[in-house]
């Protein structure tokens, strides 16, 4: 099994971190390549010309690296809304139909819809919470059913709220047979579970760095499926196009659009600062692998169910959930400053739409888990 990676971040031994879905500590390595690039800013007669270009690719490559994409199909973007908001410009579900998002999902790939719907003419439909927390089942189910046609489910492949995983294999397929588009927020997914691109076949995927993937704000990355590369991009720039050159007359020399995603990058790419961190952290993730990642996560969250269930804690069933992400429900409602308690003693986690999510990466280790699972006790005797 992977051993814990916490020598290569900063994290004190009394400090126990199980928060990476909200966002992860930068590894040193990250935090150099950040320094780095401000450094460079500051001088900048002395930065290569080519350097944001040999940044942009590296880090194009890092992110398809991820989800088994050719760096051709990825653009560089700044958040995960942002790349929704390149879907509904490229996906365009006709009137009379209807989009499929899930109950309560992330707002990011579900605002979009909503504020589209009315001009468009198409329905967004929340598929609602399972009461056994079997989502795959709940999105086949609607995707079933009679009446209006469905033309795209826009979901994340694992819930933010309770980490149940949505199964993209039997999902992708069953959208597939009715001609519906499939865009994927991966945001909890990418680098952490088997999302190949090119088996599940999305039309869209979408991650950020600042979560699982161990990087900075700001940098985010939209997989399109080539049968979907011939949209107008959210931003008009000058490298979308084939000849907008700053150096030579004519200016616009030729406009048609690239044949690849790099059109749909956003402006200012250039951000060498931020595609070095990036490139950094996802490339150590695929040092480390995915397999083995999930690997280290799943000891972890199986040692963390033992300890909070010996607690009292109520758990979803492990075959429902990913292998990161661990939530406790409060059939009674959350106790009263229960996240602010554990975190008084060194134990950080989420408290998401009433849960208390708890999200372990290759930094922790079975220390963190045990203080963290005697923190939590404590607490819940308090509250009792
Ligand atoms: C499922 C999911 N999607 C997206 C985001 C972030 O979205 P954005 O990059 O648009 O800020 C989060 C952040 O918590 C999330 O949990």
């Amino acid at each position: 099994m992977l051993p814990s990676q916490r020598h290569l971040f900063d994290i004190p031994r009394e400090v126990a971190y199980i928060n990476a879905a909200a966002w992860s500590p930068l590894p040193l390595a990250v935090q150099e390549a950040g320094r780095r690039g401000a450094l460079r800013k500051g001088r900048p007669w002395e930065v290569d010309p080519g350097l944001g270009a040999q940044q942009q690719e590296r880090c194009r490559a890092a992110a398809a690296a991820l989800i088994g994409a050719a760096p051709e199909d990825v653009a560089l973007i700044p958040s995960v809304s942002y790349g929704v908001a390149t879907a509904g410009k490229i996906l365009a579900p006709p009137a009379g139909t209807r989009v499929l998002v899930l109950e309560d999902d992330h707002s990011s790939p579900v605002l979009e819809w909503m504020a589209r719907a009315p001009a468009q003419g198409f329905v967004v439909e929340a598929v609602k919470r399972p009461a056994d927390g079997d989502w795959t089942a709940a999105v086949e189910a609607a995707i079933a059913r009679p009446g209006a046609p469905v033309s795209l489910a826009s979901i994340s492949n694992v819930h933010w709220a309770d980490g149940a995983v949505i199964d993209l294999d039997r999902i992708a397929p069953a959208l597939r047979a009715i001609g519906a588009a499939l865009l994927v927020d991966a945001t909890h997914g990418a680098g952490m579970m088997d999302l190949d691109v090119a088996r599940i076949d999305p039309d869209v995927l979408i991650f950020p760095t600042y979560k699982w993937v161990l990087g900075p704000y700001g940098r985010a990355f939209a997989y399109i499926a080539k049968r979907r590369q011939d949209g107008v991009p959210l931003e008009q720039t000058p490298f979308g196009r084939r000849s907008v050159s700053s150096e030579r007359v004519p200016y616009f020399a030729d406009l048609a659009y690239v044949q690849n995603a790099r059109r749909f990058d956003m402006g200012e790419r250039d951000h060498f600062i931020g595609l070095d961190m990036a490139a950094t952290g996802m490339e150590m993730m695929a040092g480390w692998g995915q397999g083995a990642i999930a690997e280290r996560c799943a000891m972890l969250t199986a040692r963390l169910e033992d300890g909070l269930a010996a607690a009292g804690a109520a758990l979803p069933r492990r075959s429902l959930r990913v292998p990161h992400i661990l939530c406790v429900s409060f059939p009674g409602g959350m106790p009263a400053g229960l996240v602010d308690a554990l975190a008084a003693e060194g134990a950080h986690a989420a408290p998401r739409l009433g849960r208390l999510r708890i999200s372990p990466h290759v930094y922790n280790d079975e220390e963190d888990v045990d203080r963290f699972v005697a923190a939590f006790a404590r607490a819940a005797r308090r509250a009792a």
